[in-house]
């Protein structure tokens, strides 16, 4: 049986091979951009393409009305678009902070509260959000986008239990490194202060932030691949988005989806170290015993 998807931030990364796998499996799908112009090259008719910044609440509601309007339900909605802002806490600024919860966290609540009222009229639905092993785990230099996505993470848990009354479900998707914009042009750096220049060499394996409006597109990736990770003690690897994608694709197949998904290279054993550290974290603690 064919499905309906609605996905945000579809016109690149993962996003764009979401829609092309829905695509390719004879899905129809609702993506939204931006720009619309940028998914111009993947025009067929199982495809609509919105304009959303999920920023803004109102377009998200008008849009999210618009999509079941066009295609009259959605089995599978993705809150894919994020963006990853790097800096110590006290190097970012008040509007970068905001824009990070912004998108990343209140984007994907007023696209899943929109879609709501549909879902349960339809008694179906899969709410798949985009999160990160960052969502388990943390690192320095990203506390913002540990925290958007730890939020994400605690409205969506809750909000399963919520919805599983009305059919519908819930998985967070907790995403391992892939290749796409996310570590290269999209990400957002603070304006670096010197106390921090041994955390950044650590972390990135550079002294500063990089100038991305100055680099090549080949020092841009090598600069801003996180050069550690103390939480893994793990080589960062990235996989195709397509990963991703076919990892998706086999997940909305589930009748029975789990709560949270771990999906990509060494994204397992990321996960493993942090839940073990917050274990190790707390049995020093002589009250807390471990369930037999
Ligand atoms: N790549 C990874 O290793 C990785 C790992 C874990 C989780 N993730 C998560 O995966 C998701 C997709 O990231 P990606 O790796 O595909 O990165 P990407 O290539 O940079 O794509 C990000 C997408 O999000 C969109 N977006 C950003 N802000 C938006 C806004 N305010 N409104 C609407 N769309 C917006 C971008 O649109 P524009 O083109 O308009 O900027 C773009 O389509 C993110 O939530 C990210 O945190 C990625």
């Amino acid at each position: 049986m064919s499905r309906t998807w609605f996905i945000t931030g579809a016109n690149r990364g993962l996003g764009r091979a979401f829609t092309v796998a829905a695509l390719a499996a004879g899905d129809t799908v609702v993506a939204t951009a931006r720009d619309p112009q940028t998914m111009s090259d993947l025009a067929t008719e199982r495809l609509t393409v919105l304009p959303l910044d999920v920023r803004d609440r109102d377009q998200v509601f008008a849009t999210v009305a618009k999509a079941f309007d066009v295609t009259g339900r959605v089995d599978v909605l993705v809150n894919n678009a994020g963006y990853g802002l790097v800096g110590a806490l006290e190097e970012l600024t008040e509007t970068q902070i905001r824009e990070q919860m912004d998108t990343n966290f209140y984007g994907a609540l007023w696209v899943s509260q929109a879609a709501l009222p549909n879902l349960r009229a339809q008694a179906s639905g899969h709410i798949v959000q985009i999160s990160t092993v960052g969502a388990v785990g943390s690192l320095p230099l990203f506390s913002m986008y540990n925290a958007s996505k730890w939020a994400l993470e605690g409205f969506s848990a809750s909000l399963a239990d919520e919805l599983r009354p009305f059919g519908i479900k819930v998985t967070l998707a907790q995403l391992g490194g892939f290749d796409t914009d996310w570590a290269k042009s999209s990400m957002k750096f603070a304006e670096g202060i010197p106390a921090y220049s041994a955390v950044r060499e650590s972390i990135l394996g550079m002294r500063d932030y990089p100038d991305m409006s100055a680099l090549p597109p080949a020092v841009e990736k090598t600069a801003t691949e996180p050069a550690s990770d103390p939480a893994a003690q793990d080589e960062w690897v990235e996989a195709a988005p397509e990963v991703a994608a076919a990892a998706l694709l086999d997940l909305v197949d589930d009748p029975n989806p789990p709560l949270r998904k771990i999906i990509g290279p060494s994204a397992h054993q990321m996960v493993a170290l942090a839940l073990d550290a917050r274990r190790q974290d707390y049995i020093t603690d002589p009250e807390f015993t471990w369930p037999a």
